[in-house]
C-alpha cells in the first residue's frame, strides 16, 4: 500500500557511514584533503570507528568504520560510480571553491577526477583512497531536466564558464530559472510545503 506522502514526519538528511579498510588512510585524506574535523574516535559492535563532522551543528557528518570487505565488485554501468554507494556528494560556495578542491585533490590522494557540467550545477567526481566516488559542486541560477551531463572544461574562466552554461541551460530542456523549480518543487515535498522558503 502507497504510504500516504501528506503523513509522512519530517525528515532530514544528515550523515552517512563509510565502511573502510584502512581508516587511518582515509582519516587522513578527509582531514587533510577534505578539511574535516574528527569529533569523536572508538570501538563499537567489533568496528574502529572515527566520527567527522565540519559542522558543529552535526556530530557527525560521515563516519569512517572498519569492516570493508577485501574485495568489491566495481559499478557494472560506470565504474566512476560505487558498486552500493553512486556517490557521496558535498556544495560548494563557489567556481573558485571548485578550482581549490581540484588541487587539493590532484595533490592529496584524490583519483579518477571528472569535472562535468549538469547545467543545475559544476561538480569535479574523484575517488577517495579506497575507491568511494565522492562529488563536490556549485549550484548554477537555472535549472534543466536532468541527467544532464557534459565535461566541465575547467581552463575556462569562470564568467567563460557561466556565460556558456547559462546560454546551454537556456537551450536545453526543462530550462528554468533555478529559483521558480525550487518553488513549484518545494509544494510536493510535504510536509516543508508549508514552510517553503524557511531554511532548513
Ligand atoms: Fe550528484
Amino acid at each position: 500500500m502507497a504510504a500516504k506522502t501528506t503523513s509522512a514526519p519530517n525528515l532530514m538528511f544528515s550523515h552517512m557511514g563509510i565502511s573502510v579498510t584502512d581508516i587511518e588512510k582515509m582519516e587522513t585524506f578527509y582531514t587533510h584533503v577534505l578539511g574535516f574535523a574528527v569529533t569523536d574516535r572508538g570501538e563499537a559492535a567489533g568496528m574502529q570507528i572515527v566520527f567527522l563532522s565540519r559542522d558543529p551543528m552535526d556530530h557527525h557528518q560521515i563516519v569512517l568504520a572498519t569492516g570493508r570487505p577485501a574485495q568489491l565488485p566495481a559499478n557494472t554501468a560506470n565504474p566512476q560510480f560505487g558498486p552500493s554507494i553512486n556517490q557521496i556528494s558535498f556544495k560548494m560556495g563557489s567556481l573558485a571553491d571548485l578550482r581549490d578542491i581540484h588541487e587539493r585533490l590532484t595533490t592529496g590522494g584524490g583519483t579518477d577526477l571528472f569535472p562535468a557540467n549538469h547545467g543545475i550545477a559544476w561538480s569535479i567526481y574523484a575517488h577517495d583512497p579506497e575507491g568511494n566516488n565522492l562529488e563536490f559542486f556549485v549550484d548554477t541560477d537555472w535549472y534543466v531536466t536532468q541527467p544532464f551531463l557534459i565535461p566541465l572544461e575547467l581552463s575556462k574562466t569562470d564568467a567563460e564558464i557561466a556565460a556558456l552554461t547559462k546560454e546551454l541551460c537556456e537551450n536545453s530542456a526543462g530550462y528554468e530559472p533555478y529559483g521558480d523549480w525550487r518553488d513549484r518543487v518545494a509544494k510536493r515535498m510535504t510536509p516543508f510545503a508549508a514552510t517553503a522558503g524557511v531554511a532548513h
